[in-house]
């Protein structure tokens, strides 16, 4: 029996292994030097004036939503095809999501709905750029500016992208961005997240937030003391730090962020080609003004997902579905009130999606195996019908 190949995977080598255990064995473990010097690397990465590490992803969005001050009454638009993490970060700032349906040849946020949706009461929008592939950033920016909108990147499908020949999460569209190092992601450190931006304020504000709202800096400080030992609760923050193992393990993994995405591009070529004269399955469409990162691989059954994806599975290729739309969520349904049907662009998409392995050490011989077992089931279905 073969080995289920999994839809995504980590990969860390004997380099990454000897930077963790290099700090493993210093004085620091956490709050020490690697932090910073993570985020400098990371802010260089992708051309952002500064980052800020977090425990992880879902931290991250919270804290960048946090910072925009909602009132209970304020609402966030964000996509109705992406992980949970994206809307709870609102309810968490005490704010409302309004879902926004999604373009079905993309599952990006979709344009028309995102306009329809924009109330007296919309202050922002957190776009996710689904699968690694940018969305139209440019677009979302003017319809931002237009409604004095904030605007937040969910970056996490999306390190290695690139937006207008920018690096996502540089920020330039935006007023900030979020990534997540959990270990399907493109890099990881575990857990873990990033916050990267533009604004020198904001960038403090998160420092304070990650750390109960504790601030050291002598400059910072309102009550007129000093010493050694002092600092000062300045606002309502959290435990949100991450470690600097983490971080070492993230600067070894960042070295090979190029290759790892001119893997993942290379896999990603391949099953276009592969699938090019197969009329059950439909690629989405990559932004022409961008590169996607390819997080993920989603293709579109047209008959319907139904039971090919057991059949996948049972034969050993690990697929997954990304995602089940937010409105499906019991959660979901009962605080916002949605209904079937409100959403078209998400739900004929969710009918139709299997997400197929895709990951830098994915072998040509691994993915043959996915691409032929694929078209064994397909065909096995068209005899039933
Ligand atoms: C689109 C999206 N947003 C947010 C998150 C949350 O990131 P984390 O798991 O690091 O908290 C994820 C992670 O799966 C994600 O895919």
């Amino acid at each position: 029996m073969n080995k289920t190949i999994p839809y995504g995977k980590h990969w860390i080598n004997e380099s990454d292994i000897q930077s963790v255990v290099r700090v493993l064995r210093g004085d620091w473990i956490t709050q020490g030097p690697f932090v910073s010097q993570f985020e400098n690397q990371f802010a260089r990465q992708v051309k952002a004036s500064w980052a800020v590490a977090v425990s992880s992803g879902t931290a991250g969005l919270h804290l960048a939503v946090l910072a925009q001050n909602l009132k209970r009454t304020d609402e966030v638009l964000v996509p109705a095809i992406t992980f949970v993490a994206t809307a709870n970060a609102v309810f968490y700032a005490g704010a409302k999501p309004r879902i926004v349906d999604v373009d079905p040849q993309t599952g990006n946020i979709s344009i028309e709905d995102l306009k329809r949706k924009i109330n007296k009461n919309t202050r922002g929008i957190i776009p996710v750029h689904f699968a690694g592939n940018p969305v139209d950033l440019k677009t979302i920016r003017k319809i931002a500016r237009k409604h004095k909108m904030f605007v937040i990147e969910d970056c996490c499908h999306a390190l290695g992208a690139e937006y207008d020949r920018v690096p996502v999460g540089s920020s330039e569209y935006s007023d900030l961005s979020v990534f997540s190092f959990h270990p399907v992601k493109h890099i990881t450190t575990g857990e873990g997240g990033m916050i990267t931006g533009n604004s020198k304020l904001i960038q403090d504000r998160f420092l304070k937030f990650r750390s109960h709202g504790i601030t050291r800096n002598p400059k910072q400080f309102l009550n007129g003391e000093s010493g050694a030992w002092y600092y000062e609760q300045q606002e309502l923050g959290f435990n949100y730090r991450i470690t600097d193992f983490q971080c070492a393990l993230g600067m070894s993994q960042l070295k090979r962020l190029k290759s790892f995405v001119a893997k993942r591009r290379r896999i990603a070529e391949k099953y276009r080609m592969a699938f090019r004269d197969w009329p059950e399955i439909e690629c989405l469409s990559e932004n022409p003004d961008g590169k996607s990162s390819y997080h993920l691989f989603v293709v579109r059954v047209s008959s319907g997902r139904g039971g090919v994806f057991e059949e996948l599975r049972k034969r050993g290729i690990g697929v997954q579905v990304h995602y089940i739309p937010l409105h499906y969520h019991p959660y979901f349904k009962k605080r916002l009130a949605l209904k079937m049907g409100q959403l078209p662009g998400a739900e004929s998409f969710y009918e139709e999606i299997i997400s197929l392995p895709i990951y830098p050490q994915l072998s040509s011989f691994e993915q043959d195996r996915v691409i032929q077992t694929l078209r064994y089931v397909l065909t096995q279905y068209q005899k039933r019908r």
